[in-house]
């Protein structure tokens, strides 16, 4: 299916994302680092003779994220580490951002490991990590240091995790982007009570850039752009 190419708010510093139009509605697409394959059943289109993949903002906060008019610091050769991979559905997206890249995609659950694998065996800069977020230490050997964190893992010590791995492995100047799920820290405080307690903690290790709650497509989820502050926060 053929479809065009219209101009959005959507920040264009990010490669390889962009804005089409089809089927009478606007649309995120990533250009498919693989051709011809789908990962989740997504649509492919063609726009002049390159193939993208239908991003949805309903199946991925990172792509609420982007749609919501926050520019994300990925670069075409960023090293990733991405904490919640699950079965590597926006992974996959990343993968197909950080085209020269790489993605250290890392889960924990062994059932939806088997299909992060699968979808890293067709993407050369993704690799699957099975590992508790929470123990950095056990994929030290393999991650090595990172432009980029990316954390989705609906977990009560969501701040905690981040700044470990931040320690472990992101790079002076590097950025965390997390999605902070109120829920998941307590189901009984108001979110935004949440958010202010996770952002405290954030704030002894990074200089927050960007934050957006991501209604309405993923309620009581707040969206984070940091820099880890070894020194005066810059614009990327
Ligand atoms: C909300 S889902 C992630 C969705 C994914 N980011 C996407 O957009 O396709 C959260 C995932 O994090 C994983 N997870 C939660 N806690 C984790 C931990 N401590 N270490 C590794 N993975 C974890 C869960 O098993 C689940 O697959």
């Amino acid at each position: 299916m053929s479809a065009k190419l219209v101009n959005t708010n959507i920040p264009t510093q990010i490669p390889n994302v962009l804005s089409i139009e089809e089927g009478g509605k606007t649309r995120l697409v990533t250009k498919n680092l693989v051709p011809d394959m789908q990962v989740y059943g997504e649509k492919l289109v063609a726009v002049d003779g390159i193939e993208y993949r239908l991003w949805s903002h309903h199946r991925s906060k990172l792509a609420g994220m982007i749609e919501k008019g926050m520019n994300l610091p990925l670069k075409e050769d960023s090293r990733v580490l991405y904490l919640g991979a699950a079965s590597g559905t926006t992974a996959s997206h990343v993968s197909d951002i950080v085209e020269k890249g790489r993605i250290f995609a890392v889960e924990f659950s062994p059932r939806i490991m088997r299909d992060l694998i699968d979808v890293c065996s067709m993407r050369s800069n993704m690799v699957p990590i099975f590992a508790d977020a929470g123990q950095p230490g056990s994929y030290r050997a393999i991650a090595g240091s990172v432009d980029v964190i990316y954390q989705d893992v609906a977990q009560p010590n969501q701040a905690e995790i981040a700044l470990v791995n931040a320690r472990e492995f992101l790079k002076e100047g590097g950025y965390l982007v997390m999605v902070i799920k109120a829920r998941s820290v307590d189901c009984t405080v108001n979110p935004k009570i949440v958010y202010e307690q996770e952002l405290d903690k954030l704030g002894k290790e990074f200089n927050l850039l960007d934050k957006k709650v991501l209604r309405p497509y993923h309620p009581d989820h707040l969206a984070v752009i940091a820099q880890r502050s070894f020194k005066e926060p810059d614009l990327f």
